[in-house]
């Protein structure tokens, strides 16, 4: 299949180019470069703004040009505290550029769309496992703009646009060293940072509701995650019913204390840990119920906790 990839020169989506090519797949990448490498890719990229205004008629062009199959679009802004502090910036850049992506889909007739959502659409959940029924409310515009994203997605089903709606847990780990996450806006690249600066990481809060005081996530491997995209692309090319929402996740959590007790193992390094007070807007436990992309999507994440703190070690 031929496939366009927005964002695919970030973290995540040069892990989605580099399986879809292993499978046989190509690519065309179209992204900013605003966090995303070109080193991360070999497929052709196009830079391009998708929030700019001009944005409609050249994506019109390159889809008319390629003939893609389907678009899996990661193209986005992703930090939720810099989202609360400049939530316009995050409001016309991440819905701004998929109403660009979706007008240039129905003028061309490309029907076939993957979003990358999250787990910040469910906000803060009070249950074990999180099911896409979930009634989550964001609370913060980062996770707004996911959830509104995911409706401009549904709606476009009145031109015939078939859409799933990957919803990812805690993305980590890597594929090969030079597609690592070098953001380090989460635990473990955050973590890895400071034990390589000599610092000991924190723990913020070890006085929540969970067996061991701090808070659980659910991590899955960001290669497990690529595959997750391939899997939704054969169900939209398929047979496939017009809009679903699937969790990318584990289904089993791992507290913040295990996950550095698994970076001690994967560093052979026994760093000194610091505890810190609880941060605003962290649920004490968040977790993917998987059942529904097992179910229609025969989708399994193969990578453990050890797996992916490992793999992030190695590439880091
Ligand atoms: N990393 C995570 O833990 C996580 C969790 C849930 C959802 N997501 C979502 O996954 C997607 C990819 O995240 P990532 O971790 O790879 O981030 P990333 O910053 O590494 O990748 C985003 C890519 O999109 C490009 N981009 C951003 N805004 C753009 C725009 N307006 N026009 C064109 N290109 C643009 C960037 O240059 C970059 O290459 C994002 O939509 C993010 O919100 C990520």
């Amino acid at each position: 299949m031929k496939l366009l990839v927005t964002g695919g020169a970030g973290y995540i989506g040069s892990h989605v180019v580099r399986a879809a090519e292993a499978a046989g797949h190509s690519c065309v990448v179209v992204d900013n470069l605003s966090t995303g490498l070109v080193k991360r890719i070999s497929c052709p990229i196009v830079e391009l703004e998708l929030a700019s205004p001009d944005s409609v008629s050249l994506l019109a062009r390159l889809m008319r040009e390629h003939k893609f199959d389907s678009v899996i679009h990661l193209a986005a802004r992703k930090q939720v505290g810099e989202s609360v502090q400049k939530p316009e910036e995050y409001f016309l850049e991440n819905l701004g550029g998929l109403g660009n992506l979706l007008l240039a889909m129905r003028e061309v007739g490309l029907k076939s769309l993957v979003f990358s959502s999250s787990a910040a659409t469910y906000g803060m959940p009070d249950v074990d496992l999180v099911s896409e029924d979930y009634p989550g409310v964001p609370i913060n515009p980062y996770g707004q703009t996911k959830l509104i994203g995911e409706l401009m997605v549904k709606n476009a089903e009145v031109w015939g646009l078939k859409g799933v709606n990957l919803r990812y847990f805690n993305v980590a780990g890597a594929g090969a060293s030079d597609l690592a996450d070098t953001a380090a806006l989460n635990l473990i690249p955050i973590a890895i940072n400071a034990i390589k600066a000599g610092k000991a990481p924190v723990v913020f809060g070890t006085d929540y509701p969970t067996p061991d005081g701090s808070c659980i996530r659910d991590y899955v491997h960001v290669e497990d995650l690529a595959l997750a995209h391939l899997a939704a692309v054969d169900y939209l090319v398929g047979e496939g019913q017009q809009f679903r929402t699937f969790n990318v996740g584990t289904g089993v959590g791992a507290s913040v204390i295990e996950v550095l007790a698994a970076l001690k193992v994967a560093s052979g390094n026994d760093f000194e840990v610091s505890i810190g007070e609880r941060r605003a807007g962290d649920p004490p436990r968040l977790v993917a119920d998987v059942s529904r992309i097992e179910q229609v999507l025969g989708f399994r994440t193969k990578h453990d906790l050890a797996s992916i703190v490992q793999s992030a070690w190695d590439a880091s």
